[in-house]
């Protein structure tokens, strides 16, 4: 059975840092209160001629060089976002253009933060299917654009950027165990529509006409994620036959420290393999996962035939995990 090979990484940040006391000069907030409630101590917001479209590219761009190949050689792009540049066309077409190829499908996919599981998955479909070859999975958010920055409660916690990987479909070696051959070895997705109210967006274009602010009800949301991603990192574990003790790296949406925290405590899983970026990403929705697979592999923490666990839980709800063998 052809499986989905990672073959590179790469990611873009907007160049404005803002501090926790940046934000405390226009806010009634504090750094010591977001960075004990959140573990975020800055994050990046795009300029106002910024768009998710041209720091998708430019994380696409790394991970094509990472990877040693030819924009040409990529024959389907996805873009996982919340915060497209326009209703339509698609970020990923945009995207496509920009890297100079057309003719494969390009297309987003709206999961909020569990975007680039979500995207994830439905590339490694795609390739496992035969209907494409080698993939570029992007996840890129201007997220500062949907938030209400007079609300103290969610402007804090959220920041821009993008992350993106080159997969390729390829035939596992004959091993004896197929488990220990690279790829992605097990992805599940979870959605469930009745918490719309805990997590959304009160704006669209088939309803408002309006973009629309961010509103959340966080102690909700917290309690509703700890649980959820706890039981479907154990679904691809189980799904794999693998053990926790398996596992090298987790690469867990870059939320909130503490639900990271509690998830990896949940999983028995100790805090030196966990992947952590949230305190100077902050929140990138669909993007915090590969910003986070990025920068561990450029400092050489992530390695191949590492096994990584990713997951993400999100608005919708929505909810994901990926065990990839690197
Ligand atoms: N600065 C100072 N005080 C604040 C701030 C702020 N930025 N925001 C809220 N407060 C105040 C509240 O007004 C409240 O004051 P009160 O007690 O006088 O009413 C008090 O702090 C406690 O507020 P809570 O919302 O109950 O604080 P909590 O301990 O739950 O922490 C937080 C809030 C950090 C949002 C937490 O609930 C959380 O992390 N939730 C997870 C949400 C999340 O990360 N969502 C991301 C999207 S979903 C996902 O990606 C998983």
């Amino acid at each position: 059975m052809p499986r989905s090979v990672l073959l590179g990484t790469g990611s873009a940040l907007p160049a404005t840092r803002v501090t926790n006391d940046d934000l405390a000069a226009r806010l009634d907030t504090s750094d010591a209160w977001i960075r004990e409630r959140t573990g975020i101590v800055a994050r990046r917001i795009a300029d106002a001629s910024t768009t998710t479209a041209d720091l998708a590219t430019e994380a696409a761009a790394a991970a094509l060089a990472a990877a040693g190949l030819p924009p040409q050689a990529i024959d389907l792009v996805l873009v996982a976002t919340a915060t497209p540049d326009l209703t339509f066309p698609a970020t990923a077409v945009r995207v496509q253009a920009r890297l100079g190829i057309a003719g494969g499908p390009a297309f987003d996919v709206a999961a909020v933060c569990s975007g680039f599981v979500y995207a994830l998955g439905v590339a490694d479909s795609m390739l496992r299917a035969g209907q494409a070859t080698r993939a570029l999975v992007i996840g890129a958010e201007t997220f500062s654009r949907l938030l209400d920055w007079e609300d103290r409660s969610t402007a804090v916690l959220f920041g821009d950027g993008a992350g993106a990987v080159v997969l390729e479909r390829r035939d596992p070696p004959e091993a004896d165990d197929v488990r220990a051959a690279r790829g992605l070895l097990a992805i599940r997705l979870h959605a469930d529509g009745r918490h719309e109210g805990l997590l959304h967006v009160d704006g669209g274009p088939g309803s408002t006409g309006t973009v629309g602010k961010l509103r959340m009800a966080g102690r909700e949301v917290f309690r509703h994620a700890v649980h959820n991603l706890a039981s479907v990192c154990h679904e691809v574990l189980e799904e794999t036959g693998l053990p926790i003790a398996a596992i090298d790296w987790v690469v867990p949406h870059q939320a909130n420290l503490r639900i990271i925290e509690a998830t990896a405590r949940k999983l028995g899983l100790p805090m030196e393999r966990v992947v952590v970026t949230v305190h100077e990403h902050a929140n990138t929705s669909a993007a915090s996962i590969p910003l986070a697979l990025d920068a561990a592999v450029r400092d050489g923490r992530i390695r191949e035939g590492q096994l990584c666990l990713l997951e993400a839980m999100g608005g919708g709800f929505t909810w994901g995990a990926a065990l990839l063998r690197v």
